[in-house]
This record gives C-alpha cells, structure tokens and sequence, in this order.
C-alpha cells in the first residue's frame, strides 16, 4: 500500500510552457488531442495555457478544459484581474480546475522588469490569489525566478500567498540556472522555515538551461516537493523544461533512494512522446533517454550477448515498462470501417464523426499506395486530418504540381496554386526538385521566404513508407511550421511549405484586422 505522503503529482505543461519554445505551436484540434493522450498517460494535472495572451489561447484552454475528465486542467495568469478572469472564464468547462497566478520575485525581475519593491511584490502576489480564489478554489502561485530570490525574501511571500489562500506554491528556477544540492537547499529551507508550509503542496518548475532540470526536480523531491511541474520529451522555453518521462523512470526505476511515486501509467509513455513529437515537429534525439529511438538498443557484442542471457546485465528498465514495443502491423486493404474503429480505440484517439470520415477516407487511399499499415501510418494520418482543421482559413491550395529531374538536367518543377479562387501557375528551375517546387511557389505568391528549417522522415520502416516532411519558413520577420505526410516525398514537401505559407498569410490578415 502507497504511502499517500510520498506519492509526487506530476503537472504537465506541455501545451503552456512547451508549446512556448520556437516552433512548437500547435492547433486547437492537435492540443486536444494532446490533453487525451495525457491524461490516458495518467498525468494530475495539465496547463492547458495562457488564456489572456491571445484569443487563440483562451479558445485552446476551453476547448481543451471541456475535452478531459478526470483531471485537473489549470490556466496561466498574472496577478492582474484581466488575466486572472480570462483564466477562470477559459478553465470553467473542465472538471477540476485551476487557477496558476505568478509574478517575479528576484531581485533581478523587481529591478529591471518590474521597478517594484518588495513589499509591492508581497501585495500584488496576495491580491493575485485572493483575486483568483473567488474564482476557483485551487489556486497555485509562482514566484518567477524563484531560485535567483533572496531567500528571505522568498519565505517571506510564500507564507504570504498560502494565507492568502494558494493551495499549491510552485518554486520555478525560470532560467535554468540552479544546481541540484543549492535547489535542493531551497525547497528544504521553504519547509523548515515557513511557518504554515504543510497547508500548501510544494511544486517545481525547472528549466533546463545547463541540462539540469530533472536533476534539480529530483533533488526537490527529497527535500520534501511533492508536485513537478514538467513536459513531454522536455520540450519548453530556451533548452526546455524538466523531461516527464525521465523524471518519472528516475522515481520508479530507483524507488529504493526516493521512495516516492507518480500515477502515471509508465506503459504510455513512448505513446505519449511521439505525439508530441509529431504535433510540434520536435524530432526527439535518438539517444534521449527513456523514449530515444536508441534508448533500448543494445549494439556491442558483448551487452547483446549479455542481455540474451540475463537481461538485467545491461538494462535497468525493460522496453516494455515504457511501451517501447516494435510497431504493430495493423490494418490492410481489406479492413473495414469496424476494424478501423477499434484499432482507433486501441491507440486511444478520440474523433468527430467528420473528422473520423476524413481519416478512414485516407487510410483507405493510402492502403491502395502501401500494403502493410502500421499504428504509426494511422497516426500520420489523423494528425494531417487534425491539422487540416485549419484549412477552412486557407489561402493558398495546391492544385497541380509536375516535377523534371534526373543525372544531367535541371531540375525544373511547374505548380499550379489556387489563390482566393484564382488559378495561377508558374514554372522554376532549381538545385534539386524540392528548391525548383519552392521557387514556383514563391513566384506565384510574391512572397520572399527562407526556408530556415527542413526535415524529413520515414513514418515507418520499408521502401513504401510514407515521409513526412516537417518545415520552418520564414518572411518578413515571420516564421511558421509546416508539415505534411505522402508516399511521395515532393509531395509531402510541397505541401509542407503551403501550409507554412498559409500560416503566415492568416497571422498577417489577424494582425492587419484594426
Ligand atoms: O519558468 C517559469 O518561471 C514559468 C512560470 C510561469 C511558472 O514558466
Ligand atoms: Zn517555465
């Protein structure tokens, strides 16, 4: 039996903080999609946003908030009646939820950002929270750039906030700047010297700045945190926050040092972190720990002959504990509308009806292309269809596009685009077929942009996987992601760069709106 002392709530903020680092934004629909997959995860709670920073925003929390069941869905605010009303407004839908208020306390922040003093900070953060509670009753509280606070002075607001009625107080070392023993003495000096510290759960927010994020998290937890706040592959501002995945493999695998545990369904796990990867176009290291494609390969002859014998030898946590198992063959051809369904299930997506219209459409067009189908290919599939959602605002659609390369010729690609129900095409010669596509594209449309990032990958193993193409385009001081899956890669590629162009044409007509 558990000791309820010990168990660690994990706070995912993928869709908050890890959808703040450049070029992870993601749609209402592939969010959802998201806050799913968590909560089969089994995670407390998600920050589903920042409801007062856009209209986007605030349509995501809610969306989002009515989307789960069964946990806490918590929206970002700051201690000033605006947000904290957006917030309270966007979460209303969820089940359980949350009001998270921060405002900076170091030295640094009330210097130079502020132009506060302390005892201003100390009535603004408890006008914040009382603010936030007549809303709902969990509020969490951050004292931002926590670890670069006066010590003193941070006790001194996080008794504050908890009589002010925070239920959680969140300790952020905001720029990653913290070591495990000095977090760690912080997070101890907290529970030793606040006097009413046991009415308040103890969180951590770590960044990952000098690669120590989920070393400072652990270190907090054996100096008494009992709430992480954390993401999916340890995607967030800068060099990210602290990993879930890590974090809690680090908890269960050495339960002997931390004696403490987490609700999550560890099996879930790689699940969870291809999605995310997928949704942001966030390529996961191949030899991250835990979901790395590397992480449980086993290359030297003498660990492969080890691990045949006895696994233990060389592995410490098995590939199944994290659901790290080869990829099932799925469906075919033949499969029909019922099998479909179930596999869907199986993996855990929830659709429309229109939307699982659309994705059974093209698992059936793409059957006629590939063979075999993997859990992967269908996932391919549904995030096209997810982000397709968006293309009731699109500008520019591909028609036609017809490409000429080969050894001793130049590359030349024509395209034709429909352009707000205009026809127009145009022909580019190129270095290869992909920059020959781009350039036509780029004469059509008039605009002048970089490709600043391009990558591509086989969905599933074979010579007929599908590859899914994922790019970051640039103009004017605009950067938007595409990314688009075909069995033909100039395909995928082509329309990968008409969905970031599109992107950058709706940003452009919300922003000239007066
Ligand atoms: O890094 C940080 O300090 C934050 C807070 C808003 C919790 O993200
Ligand atoms: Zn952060």
């Amino acid at each position: 039996m558990e000791d309820k002392a010990n168990k660690v709530i994990i706070f995912d903020t993928t869709l908050r903080d890890g959808e703040q680092a450049p070029g992870c934004s993601m749609t209402i629909d592939e969010k959802i999609h998201v806050a799913r997959r968590l909560q089969r995860l089994g995670v407390d709670a998600i920050e589903a946003g920042f409801p007062a920073a856009s209209q986007g925003d605030f349509d995501s929390v809610k969306e989002v908030a009515s989307s789960v069941d069964n946990l806490i869905v918590a929206g970002l605010a700051r201690c000033v009646p605006e947000d904290i009303e957006k917030a309270a407004e966007a979460i209303q839908p969820a089940p359980k939820g949350r009001i998270h208020v921060f405002l900076a306390t170091s030295e640094i922040h009330r210097r130079h950002k502020l132009k506060k003093a302390r005892d201003e900070i100390i009535k603004m953060a408890v006008k914040g929270v009382k603010e936030a509670g007549k809303f709902c009753p969990d509020v969490e509280f951050s004292p931002e750039d926590a670890s670069r606070t006066e010590p003193d002075f941070l006790s001194e607001v996080v008794e504050a906030v908890i009589d002010a009625g925070a239920k959680t107080v969140n300790i952020p070392d905001t720029v990653g700047y913290a070591i495990p023993w000095q977090f760690g003495e912080i997070i101890g000096m907290l529970m030793e010297n606040v006097k009413n510290i046991n009415e308040a759960v103890i969180s951590v927010h770590c960044h990952n700045d000098l690669g120590l994020a989920v070393a400072n998290s652990l270190e907090a937890i054996r100096n008494g945190a009992r709430q992480v706040e954390c993401t999916i592959n340890g995607i967030g501002e800068r060099a990210g926050n602290c990993a879930l995945e890590e974090l809690v493999m680090t908890l269960r695998t050495r339960r002997d040092v931390f004696n403490a545990y987490t609700s999550i369904n560890t099996r879930q796990i790689v699940h969870a972190s291809k999605i995310v990867s997928n949704v942001t176009g966030m390529m996961v290291q191949r030899n991250k720990a835990i979901v790395g494609e590397n992480a449980f390969a086993h290359e030297a002859g003498i660990h492969q002959d080890g691990v045949i014998k006895e696994r233990s030898t060389y592995e410490i946590m098995s590939p199944e504990d994290v659901g790290a198992e080869k990829s099932r063959l799925v469906l075919g051809k033949h499969s029909g509308r019922h099998a479909f369904h179930d596999r869907l299930k199986e993996l855990g997506i929830e659709l429309s009806e229109n939307q699982f219209e659309h994705v059974f459409e093209d698992f059936k067009s793409l059957a006629d292309k590939k063979k075999q189908i993997f859990d992967e290919d269908i996932e391919a599939i549904v995030r096209e269809v997810l982000e397709a959602g968006e293309t009731a605002h699109v500008v520019v659609e591909l028609l036609n596009f017809h490409i000429s390369s080969g050894t001793g010729t130049v590359p030349t690609a024509t395209v034709e685009l429909n352009i707000k129900g205009e026809k127009n095409t145009d022909a580019a010669t190129g270095d290869g077929p992909i920059d020959a596509v781009y350039r036509a594209i780029d004469r059509i449309t008039e605009m002048e942009c970089t490709l600043a990032d391009y990558t591509i990958r086989a969905v599933t193993g074979g010579k007929d996987a599908m590859g899914e193409v994922t790019v970051q385009v640039e103009t004017k001081g605009r950067s938007e992601r595409g990314r688009a899956t075909s069995t033909d890669i100039v395909e995928a590629s082509t329309r990968a760069y008409i969905m970031a162009v599109n992107r950058i044409l709706r940003k452009e007509q919300n922003n000239s709106v007066p």
